[in-house]
């Protein structure tokens, strides 16, 4: 992968030491992400867009879990910055066969624009120098969008349904069942066949984490996870009409106020569940990708890509 920056790993930038992330690092990591992503929100928040609102107990414990499992896996993916003050910024990455993904990447609001994402961005970049592809979801901050064009990202717009479901819409969902471990090779070969690369280990943290629905037929086959709050979280499928069928179980299945998020041009299947179901479409961030096209049938996870 071409790097943007010469990774300083280990090394001091000015005041500032950017090191690897250690499991102890992961909560006060997790303060900073919240910080950022917060101040993110209240910063891009348009008028129809709810009062932002700091992550839950429930949210933050699923993010520290994610981020030591990444930890984990990709020690040499995950970084910190930090000065006397203690932790400015994080980033965690991670590869999955040839697949090099961003996981999350933020910097504390008020240090934010003075040159301490990049050298962080770059330190996550050299462990993906192996890889032919590259995937990340990106937020609309304007400073992130710039950092990732410039490391030869693609940038395709997503989109998100939300709104309150009309359950009169939902047709008769057959051939769907919950899945389990026994599904993860199934699931390790649609992931391959949509994006190129299975998640691999990170079905095993998804199955503690979500709820998943599989269909496998003669006829086309796919899953679905479903998140802690009942939103679906990551679809793959073999084609259109299972991908379709497994949205709709997910909207079933779930609250009346409804957020796919995550759908890039590609996967115009999920618009016409969304409009189907009386849903509203809008925008929000990119889809980041390096040498290869968006994956359809296939709504990706802002972390878990
Ligand atoms: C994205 C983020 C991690 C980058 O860290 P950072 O420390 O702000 O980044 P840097 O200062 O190293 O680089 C910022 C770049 O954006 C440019 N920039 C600064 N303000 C900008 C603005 N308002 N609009 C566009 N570009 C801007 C800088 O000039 C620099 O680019 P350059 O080096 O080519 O001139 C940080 O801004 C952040 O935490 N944002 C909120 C959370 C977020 O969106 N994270 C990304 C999730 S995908």
């Amino acid at each position: 992968m071409r790097a943007l920056w010469r990774a300083p790993y280990g090394d001091r930038v000015g005041d500032l030491t950017i090191r690897p992330m250690t499991s102890d690092d992961v909560p006060a990591a997790e303060r900073v992400s919240d910080e950022g992503f917060f101040d993110l929100d209240v910063r891009m928040r348009t008028v129809s867009d709810p009062e932002p609102t700091r992550r839950g107990d429930a949210h933050r414990a699923v993010w520290i879990e994610r981020t030591r499992h990444l930890v984990t896996t990709d020690p040499g993916g995950c970084w910190v910055a930090e000065d006397d003050t203690g932790l400015v910024g994080i980033v965690t990455s991670y590869r999955r066969e040839t697949l090099w993904c961003l996981a999350t990447y933020a910097v504390l609001p008020g240090r934010q624009g003075r040159g301490i994402g990049k050298p962080l961005l770059a330190a996550a970049l050299q462990h993906g120098r192996a890889c032919t592809r590259g995937m990340l979801s990106a937020s609309a901050d304007p400073k992130a969008l710039r950092i990732y064009h410039q490391a030869g990202f693609e940038l395709h717009p997503q989109m998100s349904l939300t709104g309150i479901l009309d359950r009169s819409a939902i047709p008769v969902v057959e051939k769907v069942r919950d899945g389990s471990a026994g599904d993860i090779d199934l699931m390790d070969s649609l992931d391959r066949a949509t994006r190129g690369a299975a998640h691999g280990p990170d079905h095993a943290l998804m199955l503690r984490t979500w709820h998943l629905l599989v269909s496998d037929t003669t006829t086309g086959s796919g899953y679905a996870y479903v998140n802690e709050r009942g939103q679906l979280a990551l679809l793959a499928a073999s084609n259109r009409r299972t991908a379709t069928r497994l949205l709709w179980a997910v909207l079933a299945d779930g609250p009346e106020e409804v957020a796919v998020d995550h759908l890039t041009a590609a996967n115009q299947w999920a618009l016409d569940v969304g409009f189907a179901a009386r849903l509203e479409l809008h925008q929000k961030g990119c889809l980041g990708l390096r040498g290869m096209k968006p994956p359809a049938p296939y709504v990706h996870h802002g972390a878990l890509l």
